[in-house]
């Protein structure tokens, strides 16, 4: 599947729009329509039931050290600025930019890539915005405009090396910018924190700066002794959120993959330090196998454990769940999901001030008078339990997902085309979306299958009565082939159709989008029957 393909249907069909677009769009923002809201909703509702609302903290799940609980929370979007300090967003959180000085044009300097090259003596790195083959194609393009050459004469370029991101490369002079017609016209990396910066009251100035949350797992942090004090739960336990996070992303892009504005889908689980790495694998396998179940089956989904040395010495674990999407280079896979073991700098840091990740033990990042450069909140985080009479900072296993992530993943999935015989039999090209039927913007549509005899009559009474239960759809209009098509293009698991057997025996067909199967059955029990193939 090509991701034009996808992006007109999406469009076409109501699931995205370019945000503002009749105004020409913003960059990095979008709006889910009438079916992409539903599909949106379902995923985050999937992720909540089976997360949070399904989980029994009296069974020991497979693989699980123990029992635990499950609660959730929803903080707001703008909190405290010291926040953002403790956690190091503040200090950390931002990317490396390159700009060009001929094109105007903004990069993040990973995501410039480029190919060495030499012709009559000029050494010049050839740089693009693509990845692999399309880089290496697009390199030898450019490297050609660059040194005015003809096709025949391609041989006078020696090419030395791969292609290598623009990070490796330490003399910006000597590169030939992605947008630009003349090389060196890149400036120097340069730091760009990426919160959204917002004034909090009418008389706001710098001093009542606030930003908007980078994302929704700080907001746990800051309510752990709220949710201890105010519930019952016990070590182990986890706090769940769903909610928008922002960056301003320096270049968002592929479709909502890197968006400014998105949805989070995160838990903190608090456990004992002892038993943490434990809980890491737990999670991590078990989010992996959400995935599966929900439809993202086969070979481009992915669970990469990160090496022991990308990991910060207090974490145990991390492992990112990749989904290959299709505008990315073969080969290349695009995270889903992160699962982090984050030990107790959380917690810490929110009550003794910042902790500076790169100390063993961990210790307060300490200013020039040796006083913590982000002061913490001074609370008292700690948990005491009960039955040890062990006072400690729980250890933290966070699995963090994106909603909208999730649901282009669910889209690319989803994208099938066959054959399928029209009114007249014939057979014709077929697009469906072959989604999970809980993901399913649309569980169930009903047709009359003519405008007459009594059909819409009996169809507008099953329509009724499915209802109420999931979205249903009711269509009367054109051929009954085409209303077929158009269900399956937005990936409606079933069609009912009432026709003229229905008069005579009561009975209406039921048809399956992927197998395209009809069966009958009675009228009656069309909601029943229903529900039961979609594990209502
Ligand atoms: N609390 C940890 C955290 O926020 P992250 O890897 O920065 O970790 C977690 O983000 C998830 O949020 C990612 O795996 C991704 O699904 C989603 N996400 C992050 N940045 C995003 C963006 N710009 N657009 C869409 N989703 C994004």
């Amino acid at each position: 599947m090509e991701m034009d393909q996808l992006v007109a249907l999406c469009k076409r069909r109501g699931f995205l729009f370019q945000s503002s677009e009749i105004y020409g769009g913003l960059q990095g923002f979008w709006d889910y329509g009438p079916l992409g809201v539903e599909l949106k909703r379902n995923v985050r509702e999937a992720w909540w039931r089976d997360m949070v609302l399904a989980h029994n903290e009296q069974i020991e799940p497979a693989g699980a050290p123990s029992t635990f609980e499950m609660t959730g929370l929803d903080c707001s979007i703008i909190m405290h600025p010291q926040v953002w300090k403790c956690s190091g967003h503040f200090d950390l959180f931002h990317d490396y930019m390159v700009d060009c000085r001929e094109s105007n044009r903004r990069y993040r300097h990973d995501q410039v890539n480029g190919r060495w090259v030499e012709c009559d003596g000029k050494r010049v790195f050839i740089a693009t915005t693509l990845g692999g083959e399309e880089a290496v194609a697009q390199t030898a393009q450019r490297a050609m405009k660059l040194f005015n050459l003809r096709k025949k004469h391609a041989d006078r370029l020696t090419w030395d090396g791969p292609v290598v991101s623009l990070t490796t490369v330490e003399d910006l002079s000597v590169v030939f910018g992605p947008d630009a017609k003349e090389v060196g016209s890149l400036t120097d990396p340069r730091e760009f924190n990426l919160m959204f910066k917002t004034i909090v009251g009418a008389l706001g100035g710098e001093e009542d700066a606030a930003f908007l949350r980078p994302e929704t797992a700080q907001g746990i942090f800051v309510n752990f002794k709220n949710v201890c004090d105010s519930t019952r739960v016990k070590i182990p336990f986890g706090i769940a959120q769903i909610g928008k996070s922002f960056r301003n992303e320096i270049t968002p892009r592929n479709f909502t993959f890197r968006s400014r504005e998105f949805e989070q889908m995160e838990i903190e689980f608090f456990c004992q330090p002892e038993t943490s790495p434990q809980w890491y694998k737990y999670w991590r396998d078990r989010r992996f196998q959400w995935y599966q179940d929900l439809g993202l089956a086969g070979e481009r989904l992915q669970l990469r454990d990160h090496d022991e040395d990308e990991l910060s010495h207090y974490s145990t674990g991390t492992a990112d769940i990749e989904y290959a999407f299709p505008f990315l280079p073969e080969g290349e896979y695009g995270e889903l999901e992160g699962i982090a073991h984050r030990g107790d700098f959380d917690l810490r840091s929110h009550m003794e001030g910042k902790l500076d990740p790169a100390t063993n033990p961990l210790e307060v990042e300490v200013d020039d008078d040796g006083k913590p450069r982000h002061r913490g909140s001074g609370k008292d985080l700690t948990y005491f339990d009960d039955m040890t009479k062990e006072r400690f900072v729980p250890h933290v296993i966070e699995p963090s997902a994106g909603a909208d992530r999730a649901t282009l993943a669910f889209l690319c999935e989803a994208y099938q085309e066959d054959e399928a015989p029209d009114d007249k039999g014939k057979m014709q090209k077929r697009v469906y979306m072959k989604f999970n039927p809980r993901l399913a913007p649309i569980k169930a549509a009903v047709f009359p299958l003519v405008k007459k005899d009594g059909m819409p009559e009996v169809a507008q009474e099953i329509y009724g009565q499915l209802k109420p239960h999931f979205n249903t759809f009711y269509d009367a209009k054109g051929a009954v082939g085409r209303r077929y098509r158009r269900q399956d293009e937005v990936g409606t698991p079933y069609c009912i159709t009432v026709d003229g057997q229905t008069l005579d025996d009561g009975t209406v067909t039921i048809r399956d989008r992927d197998s395209l199967e009809q069966t009958r059955v009675a009228k009656d029990e069309c909601a029943a029957v229903i529900r039961e193939k979609l594990g209502l």
